[in-house]
């Protein structure tokens, strides 16, 4: 079966890799390895759980001047178990990934915790 290492990255620089099966999504990998990432629905709904791609494979993305970075696009690098209603297309293609439904398709970096839930606001549905 495939696997895909996706790497978590905390604020303040911690970071863990875990392994994720193809058939199995980045939360449900998380919780077997023990790391804690928050949520709500687990249907891609509340927006709880949300994270931003930092890399995938041996690409990063790459900040510019001001130290900001550009998005790599989220869509290609994930696959949805059911579709991910809370984020819009332009968020998704910003690098915003609901870590409950998503399977990678690829090595991966993803940005978690409390400042990515406050970039992309509060679900359409909420
Ligand atoms: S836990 Fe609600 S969208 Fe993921």
């Amino acid at each position: 079966m495939t696997r895909h290492d996706v790497t978590l990255e905390w604020p303040g620089g911690s970071t863990q890799t875990i392994e994720v099966s193809e058939d199995e999504t980045v939360l449900e990998a998380a919780q077997r390895a023990g790391a804690r990432l928050p949520y709500d629905c687990r249907k891609g709904t509340c927006i709880t759980c949300v994270g931003r791609l930092t890399g995938i494979g041996d690409e990063r993305a790459a900040a510019d001047a001001s130290g900001t970075e550009a998005p790599l696009d989220a869509t290609a690098a994930f696959t949805y178990r059911r579709p991910p209603a809370a984020l819009t297309d332009s968020e998704r293609a910003d690098g915003y990934v609901l870590l409950c439904i998503a399977r990678p398709r690829a090595d991966c970096r993803i940005e978690v915790g409390p400042r990515v839930r406050a970039e992309v606001g509060d679900s359409p549905w909420a």
